[in-house]
């Protein structure tokens, strides 16, 4: 079927692939989207990313990239309401594709009132129009896509701005680099590669019929394996899992020991070269002592030249792979209906 292009045209309808295919050229258009963002104009002592699901990913993307050089602490907040130490010395980014998003909109008001430094990224929205009226810089990226298949557009501009307040070194070139490394990617994992010689659709073949868990060896890869499950939830329509060496040594072990059905799961672990020694010889013995009750249980490796290309060129392949496993299991990958209808119900409560 994944090597049948008008099948998979007829179920992906919407063009999904398409948008994941332009993941290179979306990151160029993100980080162009804030040439002329300001970086704050007095001294910041944090930063509070506020999003949800497919635009609150891009937060925690940048958290992992800045970590290793940021001399302030990135938050990444996931609700309605803010943590109390926001004020005049914080930065919070409230980032959301439509703008509508009720608990990123009650965070933003929450960080104006608490008189933080505050910039927008969205395509519109109520979210584009308050930023505005309150003088906000304000980040506008193209409209009319799925929120999460704008992650490149979305987190490009944080980084862009991060990169203006010296937080973390990124250049033009690094940028041009990685959209190409990008681009070079998405041609080997996209619909034309037949499954022979295609990476991304072995990988969904391989993950049909099983519960997906996807592990991050290091810190850089741990958003990754988050972005993974949500993929698969959404574009995949399938319950999956996630978690990230070292922490899982230390909980999820004692259930794949105890787990009866541990042979209905099969574990995709996130590898980079950036792992140490230390990453390496945890993920072997795990895999070797516990991961066996699994079904099966692979390592995918990152490529690209830097940190940010290495991140997003997992986020691309496990984005592909979803795409994949909706075509395996006859599911267009597009709509999400069960959010829909949840935002509806909520807004209408
Ligand atoms: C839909 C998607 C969702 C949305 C989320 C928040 O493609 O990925 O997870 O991102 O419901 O909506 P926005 O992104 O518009 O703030």
């Amino acid at each position: 079927m994944l090597d049948d292009p008008r099948a998979i045209a007829h179920l992906d309808s919407r063009g999904m692939l398409a948008l994941v295919g332009r993941f290179g050229p979306m990151v160029a258009d993100g980080w162009a989207a804030a040439r002329d963002a300001p970086a704050p104009a007095g001294r910041i002592s944090a930063i509070v990313i506020c999003g949800m699901g497919g635009s609150g990913i891009g937060g925690d993307l940048l958290r992992a990239a800045l970590a290793p050089a940021s001399p302030i602490p990135v938050l990444v907040n996931k609700s309605d309401r803010l943590p109390a130490f926001v004020g005049s010395s914080t930065l919070v980014v409230a980032c959301s594709y439509s703008g509508n998003t009720e608990e990123t909109l009650a965070a933003y008001d929450a960080a104006g009132r608490a008189g933080a430094a505050v910039a927008a990224i969205t395509s519109g929205g109520a979210l584009a129009t308050r930023a505005r009226e309150r003088g906000d810089a304000v980040v506008t990226v193209p409209t009319g896509l799925p929120p999460r298949s704008a992650l490149p557009l979305l987190l490009m501009p944080m980084l862009r701005i991060a990169a203006k307040m010296r937080l973390i070194e990124l250049a033009d070139a690094d940028v041009e680099r990685t959209a190409a490394t990008l681009g070079r990617l998405a041609d080997e994992w996209g619909p034309a590669r037949p499954l022979r010689e295609n990476h991304a659709k072995g990988l969904a073949q391989t993950l049909h019929g099983a519960r997906p868990v996807i592990y991050a060896a290091s810190p850089l890869t741990e958003p990754v394996a988050l972005r993974w499950k949500t993929q698969l939830n959404e574009n995949s329509k399938v319950l999956a899992w996630c978690g990230a060496f070292p922490e899982l040594g230390h909980n999820d072990v004692v259930g794949w020991d105890g787990a009866g059905d541990a042979a209905s799961y099969h574990v995709v672990i996130l590898r980079d070269e950036g792992d140490g020694a230390a990453d390496a010889r945890r993920v072997a013995v795990t895999r070797d002592g516990i991961l066996g009750r699994a079904r099966g249980c692979e390592e995918v490796w990152s490529a690209g030249t830097g940190p940010l290309a290495r991140m997003l060129s997992l986020v691309l392949l496990g984005d592909f792979v979803s795409c994949y496993l909706a075509g395996l299991r006859g599911v267009d990958p597009t709509p999400v209906e069960a959010i829909d209808r949840l935002k509806a119900r909520l807004a209408g409560a």
